[in-house]
């Protein structure tokens, strides 16, 4: 695992998203619930931006053009394509289901850390 520095704590308060490049990736960083998590802004159906994504409460970041919906904890898929409805649906047959891919993260010294495979 290799530990990459992405944001000061500062350059992202409570409540707030961010994008950042990192190893040649997208890379969203939300402050959420006093927790900070990092998704890739790539939402695994059509490689769209997950960066307007909303979050239910329990806890999933919804995409913002077909609302496949993925944990923001773990990545782990929990709708596929479900909009527009009917069509979505047709989408959602001739595409591959896939989680998001997320990374760990941590705070230090007033930095946060982003863990990405080497
Ligand atoms: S691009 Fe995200 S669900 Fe289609």
């Amino acid at each position: 695992m290799n530990w990459i520095k992405a944001l000061s704590q500062d350059e992202l308060p409570a409540n707030t998203r961010k994008v950042v490049k990192l190893e040649d990736k997208a890379i969203l960083l939300l402050n959420h619930n006093q927790k900070i998590y990092a998704v890739e802004n790539s939402c695994p159906h059509m490689k769209l931006p997950m960066r307007k994504g909303k979050i239910t409460d329990d806890g999933a970041i919804v995409c913002p053009f077909h609302r496949s919906a993925f944990d923001l904890e773990t990545g782990e898929l929990k709708e596929w394509t479900p909009f527009p409805p009917g069509v979505g649906k047709l989408m959602g047959m001739i595409s591959q289901q896939k989680p998001l891919a997320v990374f760990p993260t941590r705070v230090d010294e007033g930095n946060i850390w982003v863990g990405m495979e080497s």
